[in-house]
């Protein structure tokens, strides 16, 4: 990799002015904390975004003043205007996506708008950028504010390698599809070689959506979007595990601990930290803490509850609602359970640095972190890891992501305050050792898989995206490999042309009702067996009344059902061999259960096969069912001597022996072809495939993996294909 160029809408280094001089602090939030340290200590290259503050309020010579400053750390800013950051910023992505993703439903407003201006700070971020790359760059856009800049980059750049990471939820098609520009986001994201989620249920989600709006299927996380791949993956977020772990030496942390711990005497304490955010569950927490004061008396003057509220996002109104609550709801705690010496929550409304921060975490017997929803939670993390000797519980909401890697702390439903308060109660009683115990455990991980590697393992992950896209483009059909295709067909003398019907010849996705074939489909199939020189055989699962019915005066070879019937051109259908047909009765009954509990789909019964077809289902209910129906069959199938056939939204159940490539074998034994040439798009026609000569040309229509030499994006491209041959 020659220079990673990181892209956030945040730099991790934010100015305000004051007294009209200009301030650079470290910016809040995982994002900034989490991946600044890969560029200081990592990689090479530079971080794009904005420094935070409206275009209106700086002078020219503040504006080169930040330019500079920000430079020497690799940082180029975007400027982004007063109404920018109204609309785009606190507007579409902290009005619009924020709360849909956290699953706010009642707090997303839809504004086109907020819209409009989303696209067009995405639009100006693509400037900056296009100016900046290189041929060779990877670049690395981050989290909701942009999550239109992979397309565009991808459009003006379709070699850049581009990666994608989500820092929030993704959340599940239901509440995803109340966005009105749903399909623009996916659209979008699609731009870039990888998406990165912080766990598997959100890249779940976006898969599901992905399937739901545009179509996309994808095997194991990869989707063909056009000639390329996009890959889909979870990468949970790690931390610079070293820098907290290594607080407890520092001079700064010692003397904020012991400044802290003069003020908060004999006292266990509680450490509540978060940017004020209504994610956070910050009122829940205090109400809990609350119920714990109302039924442990006992703890009365002897525990503390710490809470630290990050301002976050002043200007939009949850947020300043919140900021009210939270006020009154400590005053009221304290007030109704605070004595003259003793106030249970210490309330800090303000931004902690590294080192005050961390000694917190030290000083803390228990964090509380217990948002509503999260896309991972870095406090959490870096809790377990500042606490060297062991002590310390954490309390955390299984709604943020990082319980699915901190299953050792005490997991809770923040909305459930009893459970809560009581979890409070089990973590001061815990014992040492256990606490330890849990530590330890939860303490290798984060040190194993942190921020470096999580970073490392994205990174890795990408360029192996592009590895596997030359591997793709290779195998798709150059110029020159048409050329030579063509011609070792006009050389040749005898031919043999084996094609599948539904996904090869016809195009069943854009068009499912309409199965005929259209005039195009038998404008070709009349000139390929209108040559002496071809046979021309088609191949498919339907049944042969279906064929006969479209092919009968064509001078074709057929072959129905996936290889039951065939027939020569010319010729009367034929069995391939003696079948049987007597455990039909025994798998009937489990498909009509399969029928009835799918909505959309239905049963096909051919000669000797059933097929259970779900192209008008659910897409997402389908795919789990009829993984289900392929287990509940399994057992029959050596009993009954019988195999189960998944085609492309079709599973079918026919006799164990017959399939597309023994019957073409009928043909193909023959041996006295120079060209064959085979097509087909689904998992049926690998049987085809497998039993071809080496020489013979055979094209995969969709995605790999496939035994076909060749891959071909569409329908449509490989009769542009055929056409080209005749036309020769
Ligand atoms: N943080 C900080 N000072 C504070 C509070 C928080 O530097 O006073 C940092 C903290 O170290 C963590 C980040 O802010 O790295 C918060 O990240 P998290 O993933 O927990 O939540 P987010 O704010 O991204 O939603
Ligand atoms: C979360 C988001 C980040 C964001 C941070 C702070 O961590 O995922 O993208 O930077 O919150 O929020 P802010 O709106 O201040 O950038």
């Amino acid at each position: 990799m020659e220079r990673l160029i990181i892209i956030s809408n945040r730099l991790p280094v934010s100015v305000t002015k004051k007294d009209g001089k200009l301030r650079f602090h470290p910016s809040a939030g995982g994002l900034a904390t989490g991946v600044q340290p890969l560029l200081e200590n990592t990689y090479k290259g530079l971080w794009v975004g904005w420094p935070g503050i409206p275009k209106e309020k700086i002078s020219v010579i503040e504006k080169n003043e930040i330019i500079s400053e920000l430079k020497e750390k690799s940082y180029c800013p975007v400027f982004l205007s007063q109404s920018a950051v109204d609309n785009y910023y606190s507007g579409f992505s902290n009005r619009t996506i924020w709360p849909l993703f956290h699953y706010f439903t009642q707090y997303a407003v839809f504004e086109k708008s907020a819209w409009s201006a989303y696209r067009r700070v995405n639009k100006q971020f693509f400037n900056v950028v296009s100016e900046i790359v290189e041929s060779g760059d990877t670049v690395w856009i981050h989290d909701y504010h942009l999550m239109l800049l992979p397309r565009m980059l991808r459009e003006k750049f379709p070699d850049l390698t581009i990666g994608f990471f989500l820092h929030i939820p993704f959340p599940s098609f239901e509440v995803f599809r109340l966005l009105p520009w749903r399909s623009e986001i996916l659209e979008g994201l699609l731009g870039a070689d990888l998406i990165g989620f912080h766990i598997y249920d959100y890249a779940r989600h976006f898969l599901s959506s992905l399937r739901n709006r545009l179509g996309y299927e994808h095997s194991f996380g990869q989707v063909l979007v056009g000639n390329r791949y996009v890959k889909v993956d979870a990468f949970p977020m790690g931390i610079d595990y070293e820098r907290y772990a290594g607080a407890r030496g520092n001079s700064l942390v010692q003397k904020e601990i012991r400044k802290t711990r003069k003020k908060i005497i004999h006292k266990k304490i509680i450490l509540s930290v978060d940017r004020l955010d209504y994610t956070k569950g910050i009122l829940h927490r205090l109400r809990s803490f609350d119920l714990f004061l109302e039924k442990h008396t006992e703890y009365k003057e002897k525990v503390t509850l710490i809470l630290v509220a990050v301002p976050s996002r002043t200007r939009v109104e949850h947020y300043k609602q919140l900021k009210k609550d939270v006020d009154e709801s400590v005053g009221r705690l304290n007030g109704k359970h605070g004595t003259l010496g003793w106030m249970p929550v210490v309330y800090l409304y303000g931004s902690l640095p590294f080192h005050a921060l961390t000694a917190l975490y030290i000083l803390s017997d228990v964090a509380l972190v217990t948002p509503v929803r999260d896309g991972m939670n870095l406090i959490a993390k870096e809790y377990i890891a500042a606490k060297t000797d062991g002590k310390g519980v954490l309390i955390l909401s299984e709604m943020a992501g990082a319980a699915a890697e901190l299953s050792e702390s005490i997991i809770v439903n923040p909305n459930n305050i009893e459970s809560v308060s009581e979890s409070i109660y089990k973590a001061l009683k815990m014992p040492e050792f256990e606490q330890k115990k849990r530590n330890k455990t939860m303490q290798d991980r984060l040190r194993r898989y942190n921020v470096e590697k999580w970073a490392d393992d994205f990174i890795k992950n990408l360029a192996q995206i592009k590895e596997d896209e030359q591997i793709l483009l290779s195998r798709k059909i150059t110029p020159k490999i048409r050329k030579s295709i063509i011609s070792d067909y006009i050389k040749s003398k005898k031919r043999l042309i084996l094609l599948d019907y539904d996904g090869t010849l016809r195009d069943f996705e854009k068009n499912p009702q309409d199965a005929i074939p259209d005039r195009k489909i038998l404008r070709l199939l009349i000139k390929l067996s209108d040559d002496p020189k071809n046979d021309v055989l088609i191949i498919s699962g339907r049944d042969k009344y279906i064929l006969e019915t479209w092919f009968k005066s064509f001078n074709l070879g057929l072959i129905a059902e996936h290889g039951v019937w065939v027939k020569e051109k010319g010729g009367a259908w034929e069995l391939i061999g003696p079948l049987v047909n007597y455990w039909k009765d025994e798998i009937r009954p489990i498909l009509e259960k399969y029928m009835d509990r799918t909505p959309g789909s239905f049963i096909e019964e051919k000669d000797y096969s059933l097929v259970w077809h779900f192209r008008k289902s659910n897409p997402e209910l389908a795919s789990n069912r009829a993984r289900e129906l392929k287990e509940a069959i399994l057992h029959f199938t050596s009993n009954l001597g019988i195999s189960v056939l998944e085609g492309n939204k079709v599973i079918e159940i026919k006799n164990a022996e017959v399939n597309k490539g023994n019957a073409a074998l009928k043909w193909i034994s023959r041996g006295h072809y120079d060209f064959i040439l085979a097509a087909g798009d689904d998992r049926t026609d690998e049987d085809i495939f497998t039993v071809l000569p080496g020489k013979a040309c055979s094209f995969k229509v969709g995605m790999p993996p496939s035994k076909a030499r060749y891959i071909v994006e569409s329908v449509m491209e490989f009769r542009t294909f055929m056409n080209q041959l005749l036309e020769k």
